[in-house]
């Protein structure tokens, strides 16, 4: 079978990479892709968010299944029209995209069906959003309401941090149209955990638990960055607690969507807050985690053609979906300047050598080829993932590989893990 991936980051590396062990799949293709992705599909020059072209492509390779990385091609409908012509695809509709795409939408569905989540108001004008922080006091959070790549929240440590973020999301318009409506939210304290699980819509698989380091520093310092890192599994979910959010997060989320009409068919993501062993939502995403899922996948006993096949098909509950008992730990190594503004076309070496050795393997996301050489092209470059017995040799194995890898201004977390090692440490 043929398969077409959308997208070009170190998620689609590992989408590719995994569908490329299946033993139905002859020939894959990425649009756009990168460096490393090439090495194992063939990378595509249509513009992504063209679907129409997109879906001609389809047409004219008789690709059987398309698998959709990134939430914008989902948000903006490319599930609906693939869909309506016939063409299988993995990912939510539209409507059932807006769990991520609005987050209004999200905690307001959330807050109707009893699914646990951060009490909040929603404010479309400054001076009563004003008022209300005033009244609260800090620590808050802000939220602008649309797709802000991640960046459209505050935590708020005092009231002036929180009028400064409220002043870019409502005045500065710093995220257009997104900072129409503001989310102000209690903070909430403890541990954060992703939760990804497949579903048809019926049936709810879920994938093996993780946890993302979101900020750009050591010790969760620094600006909020698409993630520096992850490992899998999160000691933090045990398996009573994910019996908890299977009943009161997943199942209860797929309720509410189908009682308001809408089906949810692909990856469901929940990011989790753990406060004293009870599971609350910091968000939704309607698709794989970046880079959660370069350690998840990486654990994947299963086929994941076979797997992706039975959500398209609504035949989830006729699979088994098993994974591996190693742990996976992987690192991003990041541009200077990243989050900001940052370097481009700085050669990179030392990938193969660090492929080489055991259990490893480096995940490409902003690579691109000039000339003979791979270059960096984007603020996340390569996510380095490991397996191994334990957490602590997993991590080991990671960070020796990331000591093979060189490129002018790269960066990258060194306590990737730390904390799910403490606790390895305390078992
Ligand atoms: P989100 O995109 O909504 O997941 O928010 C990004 C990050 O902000 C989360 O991963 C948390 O670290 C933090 N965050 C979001 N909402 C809250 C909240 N209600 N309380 C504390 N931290 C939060
Ligand atoms: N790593 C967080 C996300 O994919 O949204």
């Amino acid at each position: 079978m043929k398969v077409l991936v959308i997208g070009g980051g170190g998620r689609e590396h590992a989408i590719v990479w995994k569908l490329s062990q299946s033993k139905s799949v002859d020939k894959i293709y990425c649009c756009p892709g990168n460096a490393g992705i090439a090495d194992i599909a063939e990378c595509i020059d249509v513009n992504q968010d063209d679907f129409r072209s997109l879906l001609d492509f389809v047409k004219y390779e008789w690709i059987d299944l398309t698998i959709v990385g990134p939430e914008a091609p989902l948000s903006k409908g490319i599930v609906d029209l693939f869909e309506k012509e016939g063409r299988r695809i993995l990912g939510p509709t539209k409507a059932a995209a807006r769990l991520e795409s609005s987050k209004v939408f999200s905690k307001d569905l959330m807050r109707s069906h009893g699914i646990p989540t951060a009490d909040y108001r929603v404010f479309t004008s400054y001076l009563h959003a004003e008022e209300y922080v005033k009244f609260k006091g800090a620590p808050i959070v802000l939220k602008a309401d649309g797709l802000a790549a991640g960046k459209g929240v505050f935590v708020a440590a005092s009231v002036d941090e929180a009028m400064d973020a409220l002043r870019q999301i409502m005045k500065d318009r710093v995220f257009g149209e997104a900072g129409d409506r503001v989310l102000i939210e209690d903070c909430l304290r403890g541990e954060e955990a992703s939760f990804m699980a497949f579903t048809d819509g019926q049936t709810i698989v879920p994938m093996v638990s993780s946890q993302d380091h979101k900020r750009i520093f050591d010790n969760d310092q620094g600006p909020n960055t698409g993630g520096m890192g992850a490992y899998s599994p999160a000691p933090v979910i045990t398996e009573e607690l994910q019996a908890v959010v299977m009943e009161r997060v997943m199942k209860q989320t797929i309720r509410a969507l189908k009682s308001e009409g809408i089906t949810y068919k692909g990856i469901l993501y929940a990011g989790l807050m753990i406060d004293k062993g009870k599971p609350y939502v910091l968000e939704f995403n309607c698709r794989f985690g970046d880079p959660e899922t370069q350690p998840v996948l990486s654990r994947l006993e299963s086929d994941l053609m076979e797997v992706a096949m039975a959500v398209t098909d609504e035949k989830l509950s006729e699979i088994r979906v098993e994974w591996k008992k190693d742990p996976s730990v992987c690192v991003v190594l990041s541009s200077e300047g990243y989050p900001g503004k940052y370097r481009k076309g700085d050669a990179i070496t030392g990938i193969d050598a660090a492929n080489r050795l055991e259990g490893v393997h480096v995940f490409h996301a902003g690579t691109a080829f000039k000339d003979t050489d791979t270059v960096t092209s984007g603020g996340r470059v390569l996510g380095v993932t490991a397996t191994g017995s334990t957490i602590a040799a997993a991590r080991k194995r990671a960070y020796e590989a990331v000591e093979k890898i060189h490129f002018r201004g790269m960066h990258y977390r060194k306590d990737i893990a730390d904390r799910a090692l403490q606790r390895e440490s305390e078992k």
